[in-house]
């Protein structure tokens, strides 16, 4: 029985790293970053975990904590931690060993929150203790950009934590309400999952809120959460993650208009795909994207919407590589829809390669290159696409075998 009273979250908090959803790369460099201190030979000193709220930032120290038997010491941003505590409390807990001689995790929660008049003494000194430790330190922050993290960021190695992806959660909270023999539609636990807007504890605490209600009150209304709906969500959503298959899901099971859907990404997707490389990619598998449009529209052929899907997730949600995930207002797209109407027409390889060079801006021979890489890098996942990749695209087969 897990610590029955307590709020769900806390129930529910994951004990081992297994036990975590979403961001599985992050947490398995997380793994390497600690096997590095455990081995004797840290990598840095300490790390920096970065990502919004509910994320699983906190969960993932207490699991590190757990699998790797480390002693936890944690200052979380409620306790005061001004320049004085962290010269005291927090050097005397890095540079100790332990009584056991394990090693010792210590954790700064939510540093960019260091408040007050102290902070610049405070980041100060926090440098000084990363130094001098003889234990690796974690901080968690939720905003990259915060000012007070300049000084720091160097002095760690940065990890950085995606929103929850709504399958990812959706999974979780079908457990939890199993756990509580909560008896929940699917919808339900979908609409909880979808508005939560990747907060994990946001979307357990709904969960909560939701069955506890129904059963003292015979309630049965979701808790409203303020999100702007529709295409824009979606949109928020296939920039959440960096996993192909979840970006797919988010978009596949979703109704929405797939020529709005397009100019979106074209209006929006260089706020997320923020290195010339990235949107660089972005762009050229919007343009395939476009033209599997174009082709369902002639041909009236559905069957190829799981194109599109593979070109918008895969390709553009996929292009986001170095970029953290932020959250962002959008602009409503302003591209005249003739532009897109007339890339339809062209289909055939070399006014591809030329369409692809003119949107992107770049080369003919580099779009080849990169249609190309595109397309190899689908055909790898999955190889039966090869062929009628080929068939549709009308473009010689060996464009894009394997290299
Ligand atoms: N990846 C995750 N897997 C499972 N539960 C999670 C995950 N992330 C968050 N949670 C749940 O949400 C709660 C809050 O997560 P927390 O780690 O505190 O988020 P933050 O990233 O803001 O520090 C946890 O107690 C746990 O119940
Ligand atoms: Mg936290």
């Amino acid at each position: 029985m897990k610590n029955k009273g307590l709020p769900w979250n806390e129930q529910h908090r994951p004990t081992s790293l297994d036990s975590l959803v979403g961001n599985t790369a992050t947490i398995n460099e997380i793994r390497n970053w600690i096997s590095s201190w455990i081995g004797g030979q840290p990598v840095r000193n300490a790390a920096l975990l970065v990502g919004p709220p509910g994320s699983g930032k906190t969960a993932t120290v207490g699991a590190l904590s757990h699998d790797y038997d480390l002693e936890l010491v944690e200052f979380n941003s409620s306790d005061k931690r001004n320049k004085n505590t962290i010269e005291t409390f927090v050097w005397r807990a890095a540079t100790q060993q332990t009584l056991d001689g394990r090693l010792r995790l210590i954790l700064l929660d939510e540093v960019d929150g260091l408040s007050g008049t102290s902070d610049r003494g405070g980041v100060g000194a926090i440098s000084k203790v990363i130094e001098q430790t003889v234990h690796p330190i974690i901080m968690t922050a939720n905003d990259r950009e915060s000012p007070r993290l300049k000084d720091l960021l160097k002095k760690c190695q940065i990890f950085v934590f995606n929103p929850i992806d709504s399958v990812d959660m959706f999974d979780l909270l079908e457990r939890i309400a199993k756990y509580h023999n909560a008896d929940l539609s699917r919808e339900t636990i979908e609409e909880l999952a979808e508005q939560a807007d990747g907060d994990l504890r946001a979307a357990i605490s709904d969960l909560e809120t939701l069955v506890e209600g129904k059963k003292t009150r015979e309630v049965d209304v979701l808790p409203v959460r303020d999100v702007r709906r529709g295409i824009e969500g979606v949109f928020r959503r296939l920039f959440m993650t960096t996993d192909a298959s979840a970006a797919k899901r988010v978009i596949s099971e979703l109704d929405v208009d797939y020529n709005q859907l397009l100019l979106w990404v074209e209006e929006n997707m260089h706020l997320h795909l923020t290195t010339p490389l990235e949107l660089d990619d972005g762009f050229e598998a919007l343009s395939l994207a476009d033209l599997s449009v174009g082709r369902i529209m002639k041909e009236q052929n559905w069957r190829l919407l799981a194109y599109v899907y593979d070109f918008l997730s895969g390709g553009v949600a996929g292009s986001r590589k170095t970029s953290p995930y932020r959250r962002l207002d959008y602009t409503e797209p302003t591209w005249p829809w003739l532009v897109f109407q007339g890339n339809r027409r062209m289909d055939k390889n070399y006014t591809l390669l030329s369409t692809l060079a003119r949107i992107a801006d770049i080369s003919t021979q580099r779009a080849g290159r990169t249609y190309v890489d595109t397309i190899t890098e689908i055909v790898k996942r999955n190889p039966s696409q090869g062929q009628r990749f080929a068939r549709w695209l009308d473009v010689r087969k060996d464009v894009f075998e394997m290299k």
